[in-house]
């Protein structure tokens, strides 16, 4: 891990992830949009906090990751820097920003960097991504690959079962996660995969492989913050593990209050001044 400010927990860099895996010690992922959460994910240890286009559905209420635009993730990557010391801070480049043109995507890549202040870019896709990722690494930007379920092709798949169920994408899916870590790709997630598979691609690469359904075998684990909050209740896919039910929480704190305001008993005399 790189030095930080003198008793400060040093920071987690893209070498640090590298070397957790060749220690065998798992990575601890989760999503962030803002700098509220990211301060506190940051303080309770969380080593890779990634500004997802999930923040899409999580969010801004729309049913795919497809319509966030590169303005409204620059917007939260910069929110997240802000309130993270310690983690690593991945932003990812939403659909259209990277598949269009390689230009595109160093502009756009550039942009998360730069003003978004991120330390690494995720992309979805596998090996046709190669030049765009070796582009980017060439110039500078760390890149986060992203296989399995990719969500932003949703509407040319249908459907968001899982992925890497025969042989063939199996194989495929390995080919993919090769041709990402030697073309420079720092770490890889992988979404929605069958354990064994998952734990065949951990051995395939020399970089973590993080997974969010793909069993307990890979270099590290990521989930929806407020998935396993239960904060987000729309829906829950098998994967994930609710740690607190939030939303419950939240509701009776809400109605206690609303309660307290309309009968008088808020605010006291000592709340008041
Ligand atoms: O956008 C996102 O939140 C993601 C995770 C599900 C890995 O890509």
């Amino acid at each position: 891990m790189a030095a930080g400010p003198e008793g400060a927990a040093p920071k987690v860099t893209t070498a640090t992830l590298r070397a957790m895996k060749a220690r065998g010690e798992r990575i601890a992922a989760l999503t962030c949009y803002d700098h509220l959460f990211a301060g506190l994910l940051d303080q309770a240890g969380v080593d890779v906090l990634l500004v997802g286009d999930s923040v899409a559905t999580v969010m801004q209420g729309r049913d795919s990751t497809v319509p966030v635009t590169m303005d409204q993730m620059v917007y939260h990557c910069e929110l997240v820097t802000r309130g993270a010391a310690r983690a690593l801070v991945v932003g990812d480049l939403p659909f259209l920003s990277y598949q269009v043109s390689i230009e595109d995507a160093l502009r756009n890549a550039g942009r998360l960097m730069k003003e978004g202040q991120v330390e690494a870019v995720k992309l979805e896709g596998g090996r046709e991504f190669v030049p765009t990722v070796a582009r980017l690494c060439a110039a500078g930007i760390p890149v986060m690959g992203h296989l399995g379920l990719t969500p932003q092709s949703i509407h040319q798949f249908g459907t968001y079962k899982t992925r890497g169920t025969d042989a063939a994408e199996q194989d495929a899916l390995v080919e993919d996660a090769v041709a990402l870590a030697d073309a420079g790709a720092f770490a890889i997630v992988l979404e929605k995969v069958p354990a064994a598979l998952g734990k065949r691609m951990a051995e395939a690469v020399p970089v973590p492989i993080i997974g969010i359904g793909a069993g307990p075998h890979t270099d590290g684990q990521i989930l929806v913050t407020a998935d396993m909050l239960g904060m987000f209740t729309r829906f829950q896919p098998r994967f994930v593990r609710r740690y607190r039910e939030l939303a419950t929480e939240i509701g009776q704190a809400i109605g206690e209050y609303c309660k307290d305001v309309r009968d008088g008993g808020f605010p006291s005399d000592a709340e008041s001044y």
